[in-house]
């Protein structure tokens, strides 16, 4: 076997918010993976960082009263904690704020501009005049100019999908200050993108993503790209461009650079070659853990920065999907947003680890956390198929043969197919196809427990607990229990921890799987998973709940943020007829970020006629179709039908809220629809 030296990255977090459920599921994968090439006898080194620049921090940090360093590093030591719990272990983790990474993205900058890639040009942007810096769309709300929803951010409309220029919006204000912002201009620097469209189609097809992930490219780069503008102006928390007093780089340069630097780190701590791992041309891995919304900075920007300063593009870019709890995303206010530390409060961090990694396939692919069958599952197959073979079989072999495992194996038909799993496994594995991988172990859990069922050594050691059968059925169970845990080792490495010190052996690799146990000592068992129990579940979404309470000063209440409209007289509310409606279909909207397509239910006309409307409603971030089938709701009947992008919406349904946070309306009883609200 070829041995590989492979350096594997995961997406930096930023340093201004706690590790969620989310964050989790893309590095729960890339360490899966790392201990699976590790246990195989490859060489890997898996860095990480906290993504510390960007206005957002620098505006925390002033909120809370500390300096922006001050923040960050409190936030990366937390953030380091976390996946500690999560056995998410990092050789590394730095942060972007660091010398090396100044140092680096200084020296990239460089080459870039040596290469002619960097071009300057006076852009004109919204300003706050009261804050003194320039605004970035998410720092700018006000009413959106195609539908007049009031409370837009400064690109795109929640209510009907448009997207604008922050310059377009109607009343703006900088969500920082309050004041309405103000066009001014400043000179950027911007990246040559469009240059590199050719080496980017090849690159981009050439088996460094999966084939989604470059369908997805290929339709950026046919329909053209844009110079990236890689600079900010004053005051900025970041690195200042070299030969550019006042500009910053904008964090996205940095970020990825963040992945160089925390190496560079790693190779003065370990007196590793940082060259073997960057250098064009050498035959090192690099492999970059991501999620799908940040395809466009490593797959087009990072390779075209890579390449042009002279350093080698990445080996793959494995790319992970979203993830809901119960079919929906995460939501606060249903307690299923859901963090790190508040998880790992009350149940085991490992039996996360083994539910991702039996949904999880080597594609983009959204993933769902369902609680009942997130508990079903562990319990099942950790506590009710793995563990249970070892406490079945341990007792016996302390009782009748003092703690001592056969000389032979009596099972030795069923251990070779337990051996000859180890390579289709393995592969699996490589392959990021972690759930087929565990369908093939739980499988053999489950003829390891057929066999012990059907030769009850319980039975026999009634009789006399000495019988030799006795031995040897236990024995086999051991071993087969030690096979099994070694292809699990990858997902459960504590686990696999406390197995090895039970049965008296030493940390299992791969290879291990060609030999068993014979006239072997094992300890005292002691068990090593507990089930999970449901008042464990409704723990971490009560405390879910809760902390979402104890943090009012980080929300203003929702008439701060959108206080009460002017007033109207009588006759222009009873414009509005508001009618009850029932739902009776609901769909997803290729390509809408936002939209549902939903058809409703109005009643009866004059005629007896049923009367059905099709909505667009912007709802889809807080339910999935499925859900909304069959419920009750109230429309603005009258509304003038609107051509949408997505097709005409003949009325509009009644929701509160934004983002994750919605809440359909709906009648308190079973009111009939075409009911009219009054
Ligand atoms: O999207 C994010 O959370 C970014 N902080 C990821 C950065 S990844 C890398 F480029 F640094
Ligand atoms: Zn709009």
């Amino acid at each position: 076997m070829n041995r590989r030296d492979i350096l594997v990255t995961n997406a930096l977090p930023y340093a201004n918010g706690p590790i969620h459920l989310g964050h989790l599921l893309g590095y729960i994968q890339a360490d899966i993976w790392v201990r699976f090439q590790r246990l195989r006898g490859h060489t890997v080194h898996y860095v990480c960082a906290d993504d510390a620049h960007g206005t957002g921090i620098m505006l925390s940090a002033e909120k809370a009263g500390i300096t922006p360093e001050a923040l960050i590093e409190g936030v990366r030591q937390e953030h380091h904690r976390d996946f500690q719990r999560f056995g998410v272990e990092f050789d590394i983790y730095h942060s972007t704020h660091s010398e090396e990474n100044r140092v680096l993205s200084g020296y990239i900058y460089e080459r870039l501009q040596a290469a002619g890639k960097i071009a300057t040009r006076s852009i004109t942007q919204l300003y706050d005049p009261e804050r003194q810096l320039f605004l970035s769309d998410r720092f700018i709300k006000g009413t959106c100019p195609k539908c007049k929803a009031p409370d837009q951010y400064g690109d795109n409309c929640e209510v009907c999908s448009s997207t604008y220029a922050a310059t377009d919006l109607i009343e703006p204000r900088s969500t920082i200050s309050g004041a309405t912002p103000v066009p001014r201009e400043s000179l950027h620097y911007f990246f040559r993108l469009p240059e590199f469209t050719a080496f980017l189609s090849d690159w981009t097809r050439s088996g460094v993503v999966a084939p989604a992930i470059a369908n997805k490219l290929s339709e950026w780069l046919q329909g053209g790209l844009q110079e990236w503008d890689i600079s900010r102006d004053a005051p900025y928390f970041g690195f200042e461009i070299p030969g550019a007093p006042g500009k910053y780089f904008y964090v996205w340069l940095d970020a990825p650079i963040g992945y160089m630097a925390s190496f560079k780190k790693l190779c003065e701590e370990r007196g590793l070659d940082f060259g073997a791992y960057w250098n064009a041309g050498t035959p090192t891995e690099l492999w970059h853990f991501i999620g799908k919304d940040i395809v466009n900075f490593h797959a087009l920007f990072w390779p075209a920065m890579l390449t042009t300063a002279g350093f080698k593009t990445p080996t793959h870019i494995s790319v992970n999907g979203f993830l809901t709890v119960n079919g929906q995303k995460m939501s606060k206010s249903r307690g299923t947003f859901i963090t790190a530390d508040t998880f790992q409060d009350h149940i085991d961090p490992q039996t996360l680890r083994y539910y991702f990694a039996s949904k999880l396939g080597a594609t983009p692919d959204d993933l769902d956390l369902n609680l009942e069958d997130f508990l079903q599952k562990v319990n099942a197959d950790l506590v009710g198929k793995l563990v249970n073979i070892a406490s079945r079989c341990a007792g016996f072999i302390h009782k009748g043969f003092g703690g001592k495992l056969a000389a032979s194996d009596g099972e030795a038909a069923l251990t070779l197919e337990f051996q000859e799993a180890a390579a289709e496994i393995a592969a699996n594995y490589d392959a990021r196809e972690y759930a087929k991988a565990l369908r093939l172990i739980m499988a053999l859990a489950d003829k390891a427990n057929a066999m012990i069922a059907e030769k009850a050594p319980w039975t026999l050691a009634k009789n006399n607990p000495q019988d030799p059968a006795v031995q040897s059925i236990c024995s086999s169970g051991l071993n087969l229990f030690r096979l099994l845990v070694l292809y699990l080792k990858p997902v459960l490495p504590a686990l696999a921890a406390q197995a090895e010190s039970f049965l008296g052996i030493a940390p299992l690799c791969w290879d291990d799987a060609g030999t068993i146990l014979l006239d072997h000592s094992i300890k005292i068992f002691a068990p090593l998973m507990q089930r999970v129990e449901l008042k464990q579940v409704d723990a971490v979404i009560e405390a879910s709940k809760s902390s979402l309470e104890s943090a009012p000063q980080d929300s203003p209440g929702p008439l701060a943020k959108e206080p009460i409209a002017a007033e109207i007289e009588f006759p222009d509310f009873a414009k509005v007829d508001l009618r009850v409606v029932k739902i009776l279909h609901a769909e997803q909207v290729e390509g809408a970020d936002k939209l549902l397509k939903l058809t409703l239910d109005l009643g009866a006309d004059a005629n007896g006629k049923p009367v059905t409307r099709t909505v667009f409603s912007g709802i889809k971030s807080a339910y999935a179709p499925e859900q909304l089938i069959g419920k009750l709701s109230v429309m603005a009947a009258n509304l003038k039908a609107r051509k949408m992008k997505f097709g005409v919406s003949e009325g509009m349904i009644l929701a509160a809220g934004e983002g994750q946070e919605i809440f359909l309306m709906t009648p308190d009883g079973a009111a009939k629809p075409g009911t009219r609200v009054t």
